[in-house]
């Protein structure tokens, strides 16, 4: 059985030292419970530091992205490998501000999921279609060919992915889309991941969740509907008053 998994992107938005605050007051704060797994993704810098600060508790640690090499001259590059080493269990790979801002693409979504797998680590694979691709119509064609340009000739094994659907117009808008219509787009994100593994590989390997403007009072009609697994949260993962609350949703 699937745990629902609740993962925090703090994005560009703290300091070093403020992430490391703010851990320290989530590991206080978080009551002790199984019932869904939680993850941090801070800035690389402070990966190592928010990894001592949580090595005790049952928060699980994240990147925000990674290069799809393990070594090389590939200047300012992230390292997957050393990622691993950094104790991370998960990656962030795609997110829409990086393919609008660096002009990420598919074809790099796709080596990246790759090289975190072989490093054993989760990707959290982002798609996510723009206003304008939305009001075309393109919206289902758009997530099919993210989702399937970002798992081609992927050899998942034993191991799991992430899918995060974040309609990219939402995003830090404080309006989420309609829990129905995210509903709607898993179900295509399924079919997808079916045609390209299995059905039984998206059973046990395979979680979708949502991401945009999530809050404590909308979590739960996300995570009620069938088959939505768990929240990508952005502004409301940076105040421990507002993170908790997420995760303690029932
Ligand atoms: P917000 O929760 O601020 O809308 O951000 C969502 C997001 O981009 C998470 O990756």
């Amino acid at each position: 059985m699937k745990k629902n998994i609740i993962i925090a992107n703090w994005k560009m938005s703290l300091t070093d030292l403020e992430a490391i605050e703010l851990s320290k007051k989530l590991v206080k704060k978080l009551k002790k419970q199984n019932e869904v797994d939680v993850a941090i993704c801070p800035s690389h810098t402070a990966l190592d530091r928010v990894a001592s600060e949580i090595k005790r508790s049952e928060i699980k640690l994240g990147a925000q992205n990674c290069f799809w090499e393990d070594t090389g001259s590939f200047t300012g590059a992230i390292s997957p490998k050393v990622l691993n080493e950094l104790n991370c269990s998960y990656v962030i790979i795609g997110h829409s501000e990086r393919r609008e801002h660096l002009n990420e693409t598919d074809g790099m979504v796709n080596k990246k999921v790759k090289a975190a797998l072989a490093n054993n680590l989760i990707p959290i694979i982002c798609v996510g279609e723009t206003f304008s691709e939305r009001q075309e119509g393109h919206k289902d064609f758009k997530i099919m060919e993210q989702v399937s340009k970002a798992i081609k000739d992927v050899e998942l094994n034993n191991k799991e992915i992430i899918i995060a659907y974040e309609p990219v117009w939402v995003i830090g808008s404080g309006q989420a889309v309609e829990p129905v219509e995210a509903e709607h787009t898993m179900q295509v994100i399924r079919q997808v991941i079916i045609d390209n593994f299995s059905p039984e590989i998206f059973d046990t390997q395979v979680r979708l969740i949502y991401g945009g403007s999530i809050d404590k009072d909308n979590i739960l009609e996300f995570v009620n509907q069938p088959s939505i697994e768990g929240a990508l949260v952005g502004g409301a993962s940076l105040d421990v008053d507002k993170f908790v609350p997420i995760i303690d949703a029932k």
